[in-house]
């Protein structure tokens, strides 16, 4: 087993791809904690986990709840060796608009989930990571191929992947690794919060896998694979870095 004794934190665990994450790294024996806002699906995500991962709600938006949580975390687990920061997607209505259409608001709700969350998530993380920790943020493809109607979560994603590189250098004195999990279009819950109907959603995920060149979308399960990689001893030379897991779509 890859990850016996580590304690990892990851954010969005309690539904797909963080779910799927939380998955392998348990497989692997990894036990900590899984944040996200809905209580109901936690507990549900904690139960299937065999109460490897506890959960934890907390509104990764609201910097102060980060905040209180990391120390909470501290006391119960001590020192964190994984943190993955996944939490993200879309905002609901205003998830997918024209450039043009774009108010404030909405810019500020996908990026407050999408970048500021991923920068704070980390920071306020830092003093609770044991030297030599892994971090994986959880960017897209998004952030490397244009999608029409997604300019604020493209921006956003390709934040987080610069980040990567930044937070890698500044933390290299403390051994620890910051590399990005970029995933292309995975089958998970997402296409349902994003307030479309049925038929539209079925189109846009029709869409998204017509242009795939292995023919079909992703699995939690295979996000959960490439994270094990990057928090593991397997990936101890791999710092800065990004894995595009998209069936080759952005390379193809
Ligand atoms: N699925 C894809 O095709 C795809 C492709 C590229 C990148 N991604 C990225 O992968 C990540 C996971 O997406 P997914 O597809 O697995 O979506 P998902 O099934 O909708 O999961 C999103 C997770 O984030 C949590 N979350 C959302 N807002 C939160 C908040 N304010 N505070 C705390 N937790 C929050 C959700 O929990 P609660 O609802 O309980 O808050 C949920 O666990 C996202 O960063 C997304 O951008 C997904």
């Amino acid at each position: 087993m890859k990850l016996t004794g580590k304690i990892a934190v990851i954010t969005g665990g309690n539904s797909g791809i963080g779910f799927g994450i939380a998955q392998q790294m348990a497989a692997e024996g990894a036990r900590g904690i899984i944040i996200g806002r809905n209580r109901k699906t936690l507990k549900d995500a904690s139960k299937s986990l065999a109460g490897a991962f506890l959960p934890v709600q907390c509104d990764v938006t609201q910097i102060d709840s980060l905040e209180t949580m990391f120390n909470n975390v501290k006391e119960q687990f001590g020192g964190i060796d994984v943190l993955v920061v996944n939490a993200g997607g879309g905002i609901g209505p205003g998830t997918v608009q024209p450039f043009a259409e774009v108010d404030e608001q909405s810019y500020d709700a996908m990026t407050d989930l999408n970048l500021k969350s991923t920068f704070f998530t980390v920071q306020k993380a830092l003093p609770h990571l044991k030297d030599g920790a892994s971090v994986i943020l959880v960017s897209s493809i998004a952030a490397h191929k244009a999608f029409p109607g997604m300019s604020v979560y493209s921006a956003a994603k390709a934040g987080v992947r610069t980040l990567a590189r930044t937070l890698s250098a500044e933390l290299m004195g403390r051994g620890i690794r910051v590399n990005v999990l970029s995933p292309g279009t995975i089958d998970t819950p997402v296409f349902d919060k994003m307030g479309f109907t049925d038929t539209e959603v079925t189109n846009m995920k029709s869409g998204f896998k017509d242009i795939i060149p292995m023919r079909r979308t992703g699995t939690p399960a295979e996000m959960g694979g490439v994270a094990v990689f990057l928090a593991s001893k397997d990936s101890s030379f791999v710092v800065g870095e990004e894995i595009v897991a998209d069936g080759g779509v952005v390379n193809l």
